[in-house]
């Protein structure tokens, strides 16, 4: 509970000396390879054209036209797992990937070559303490201050960020999936996108200096804990020195 700020300054330090780079799919690299293209197109016909049509120009009430979603998006909602969908009136949820990594390059890189989306991103190593005014600034209010998620109005879950990498942060603050607003490198730039997604590495391993994490829920429960044990402890210590005198 206590020690937040010693915590973060030993993180930021590991952080900062484990460099955590992060390299990309070859999947942007694909995007200008004819065969890749039409190897990802043969693919997007079989398993999402029932919903995007066969051209990816978006099909009513089933699935939107991906033209200019870009790699970033096809390369987030793949990997996540997101995508395929089972039904268009289900909101994406974060599940097993349903294509090995060379076919998601291959449905990227077709996807890429419709229009002019975000590139999938290059994460660069990210600051720890930046990232979390990042994060209390733009993020906390959906997912939490600690990344566990919540709920929105009309039943839409926003996703506990516990299993999100770094390029699946950076992909996210570009894409915008589903309710979560989209950030443009004017509101937040790549250096900003890369230190929120190291800060967003560290909440998946806080470091619980001087007490329990207490799951990290926040204040509600730290405070019950404190009330319980601290005035407990304080009404034995009233009764003792009360038995005494
Ligand atoms: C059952 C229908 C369905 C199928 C099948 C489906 N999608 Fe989707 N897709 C959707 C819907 C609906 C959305 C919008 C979801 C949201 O709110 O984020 C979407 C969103 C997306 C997006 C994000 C678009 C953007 O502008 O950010 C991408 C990329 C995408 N789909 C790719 C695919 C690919 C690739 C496949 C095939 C492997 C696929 N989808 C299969 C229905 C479908
Ligand atoms: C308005 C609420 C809102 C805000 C603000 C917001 N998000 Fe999200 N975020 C969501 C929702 C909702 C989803 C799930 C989207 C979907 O349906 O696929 C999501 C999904 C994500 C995911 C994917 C998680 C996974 O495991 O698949 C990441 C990563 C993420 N957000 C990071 C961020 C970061 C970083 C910020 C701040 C820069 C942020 N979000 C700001 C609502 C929000």
């Amino acid at each position: 509970v206590k020690g937040v700020v010693p915590g973060l300054l030993v993180a930021v330090a590991l952080a900062v000396g484990l460099g955590s780079f992060h390299r990309v799919t070859a999947a942007a690299a694909q995007a200008a390879d004819p065969a890749t293209v039409a190897a990802g197109h043969a693919l997007f016909v079989t398993g999402c054209s029932t919903c995007h049509g066969a051209d990816g120009s978006g099909i009513a009430h089933r699935g939107p036209s991906l033209v200019n979603a870009g790699a970033a998006a096809a390369d987030f909602y793949l990997r996540t797992g997101r995508m395929p969908l089972a039904n268009p009136d289900q909101q994406p949820l974060r599940g097993p990937a349903a294509y090995d990594s060379h076919q998601i390059g291959q449905l990227v890189a077709f996807v890429a070559s419709l229009g002019h989306g975000p590139p999938v991103p290059v994460v660069a190593p990210g600051d720890l303490q930046a990232g979390n005014s990042v994060f209390q600034l733009n993020c906390a209010a959906c997912h939490s201050v600690v990344g566990a998620g919540g709920a929105l109005s009309y039943g839409n879950v926003v996703p506990s960020l516990d299993r999100a990498t770094r390029t699946d942060v950076a992909e996210a603050v570009r894409v915008g999936p589903g309710n979560m607003p989209k950030f443009s490198t004017q509101v937040l730039t790549d250096q900003q996108a890369a230190d929120v997604a190291t800060y967003v590495q560290y909440l998946h391993h806080p470091q619980d200096r001087g007490g329990f994490g207490l799951g990290h829920l926040g204040p509600i429960p730290e405070g019950f804990v404190g009330l319980v044990l601290g005035l407990g402890a304080l009404l034995l210590c009233v009764r003792l020195i009360g038995t005494r005198a």
